[in-house]
């Protein structure tokens, strides 16, 4: 291991900014960006509506060198560490205007009446900044999807896309495209591949930029948290008030970050973020595509990982019941060890895995289904955007001569784990694939689980939703 460094250092307002956690300012190392912004007299645009990545009023944009090109995305920082800022460059709505000069995105959101009581204006407006700085001439579904995580309670959303679709309709000339080989020497000058490990009286934080330092920090430090993308973890500290005492931060291991075709199977490094796989998934595995256009919003799926959805081993994680129909499986290293596990065995129970205190998730392996494989994946919620799953399903089916010759059926929030409807599957199993055994075999269904009545619905809209899951795929089959 590098010698370790004690701070860490970001740009910010076109400097190099660097933060120690020695005891001498009230920062802690899992302090958010969202607090650390509210504390400046001159930055208080940032704003908090609910400090789970729900709301989007505290969206702000991070730059980082990716193929020597300034790459940006948006993310909540309530949700972020500070530590995960190393290496970058922040942009907070206050960093846009050029002198007295608003930036295309705010100087449209004026001209289109975009705001009213303007709560939500600044994370709107580092949503459109990310949009600008993404995408020319976005179409309405993309500019949709960048304002998915924003939520508005009084302009309406109108104005604002007319907003979007005039901004991001000009050349990006922006000050931030003619500042970028300066901004780029600055982020190069702080780039380290050192671990970064951070011991204050009370926490312990650990952030390893290689694979080999994160497996030898994992079995120094067993019982440290592993936080990828924090998009679970943070909720602990922001939501149940837990002072996380011992972390290690992968989130920035670049090893972890590919999607790499193989003959006969994906390879996914579990610290790839779900928007990135996203992109990788549109022409490989549209299932897996469908089901990450409406998993949280853009500033969630920019940093939330495959690992992380398949590490909090949730019933309701919205990977899970489709990876169990992909016949997924999870590789786990340590320093010593190497295995390969079916992500059905590896996912034991309510938030539970099989996950040693020295082993990592490192890639996640996804077969090429045998040709003519039916693979679809369904989730059912409140809204169609940034929602909990109430029930979810990811099911798979092989026919031969019109007959089921092999059929997974899996679902979300029908049990405290992921869990595969086994006896329907049984039932299914060579039969012919038939309205009338399809209604059979809804019977059967409604037997096999006993899902639970929660807020977000009763035991019984969960079953006839999982029977009517499995209707619908049925009809989306049947030749
Ligand atoms: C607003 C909001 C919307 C959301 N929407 C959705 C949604 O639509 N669908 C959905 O399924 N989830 C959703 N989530 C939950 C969350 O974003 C996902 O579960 C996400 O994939 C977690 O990834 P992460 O990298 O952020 O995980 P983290 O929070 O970093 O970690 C999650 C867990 O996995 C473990 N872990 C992470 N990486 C590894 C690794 N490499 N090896 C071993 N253990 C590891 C951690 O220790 C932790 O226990 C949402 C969350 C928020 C806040
Ligand atoms: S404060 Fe609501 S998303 Fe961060
Ligand atoms: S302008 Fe009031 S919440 Fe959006």
């Amino acid at each position: 291991m590098n010698e370790p460094g004690y701070h860490i250092q970001f740009v910010f307002n076109d400097k190099v900014v660097s933060l120690s956690f020695d005891g001498s300012t009230e920062l802690k190392p899992t302090t958010t960006v969202l607090n650390y912004l509210r504390s400046f007299p001159f930055h208080k645009g940032v704003k908090e509506g609910c400090a789970e990545g729900d709301c989007g009023a505290c969206t702000v944009v991070l730059a980082e060198i990716k193929n020597d090109k300034l790459h940006y995305t948006t993310i909540d920082s309530c949700l972020v560490f500070l530590p995960m800022l190393h290496g970058k460059q922040l942009i907070t709505v206050e960093n846009l205007a050029n002198g007295k000069e608003l930036h295309p995105v705010q100087q449209q959101m004026v001209e289109q009446s975009g705001s009213q009581c303007g709560y939500c204006t600044p994370g709107i407006v580092m949503s459109l900044f990310g949009l600008y700085k993404n995408h020319h001439k976005p179409n309405r579904v993309v500019i949709e999807d960048a304002l998915t995580g924003n939520l508005c309670r009084c302009t309406g959303y109108q104005p604002i896309i007319k907003a979007a679709e005039i901004a991001c309709s000009i050349e990006d000339n922006d000050k931030f495209t003619l500042n970028s080989v300066k901004t780029k020497a600055l982020l190069n000058e702080i780039n380290t591949h050192s671990p970064i490990v951070i011991e204050t009286a009370k926490q312990k934080y650990y952030k390893p930029f290689t694979l080999l330092d994160a497996l030898r920090l994992r079995s120094q430090y067993p019982n440290a948290i592993i936080v990828n993308g924090a998009t679970d973890i943070a909720l602990r500290q922001t939501k149940k008030r837990e002072l996380l005492d011992e972390i290690i931060d992968i989130s920035d291991v670049k090893e972890l970050k590919y999607f790499v075709e193989k003959q006969d199977y994906y390879s996914i490094g579990a610290g790839l973020q779900m928007e990135q796989l996203k992109l990788y998934a549109e022409k490989t595995l549209p299932a897996l595509y469908q089901m990450l256009q409406i998993f949280g919003s853009l500033q969630i799926r920019n940093v939330a990982t495959i690992g992380g959805n398949i590490g909090s081993a949730s019933p309701i994680g919205d990977t899970l019941p489709l990876l169990f129909a992909y016949k997924a499986k999870v590789k786990l290293q340590s320093s010593i060890t190497e295995r390969i596990c079916n992500i059905e065995d590896f996912i034991k129970g309510y938030r539970f895995t099989d996950l040693q205190k020295d082993e990592l998730i490192t890639e996640v392996m996804i077969p090429k289904p045998p040709v003519g494989t039916f693979i679809k994946s369904y989730k059912v919620s409140r809204r169609k955007d940034l929602d909990i799953s109430t029930v979810s399903a990811g099911f798979s089916l092989l026919l031969e001569n019109n007959k089921v010759k092999e059929i997974i059926l899996s679902y979300g929030g029908m049990a405290a784990q992921t869990i595969r409807a086994g006896k329907t599957e049984q039932f299914l199993l060579r039969k012919e694939w038939s309205r009338t055994f399809i209604e059979d075999a809804m019977e059967i269904l409604q037997e096999e689980f006993t899902p639970l009545s929660d807020a977000r619905a009763e035991a019984n809209y969960r079953s006839t939703v999982a029977r009517n899951l499995l209707l619908k795929f049925f009809a989306e089959t049947s030749l």
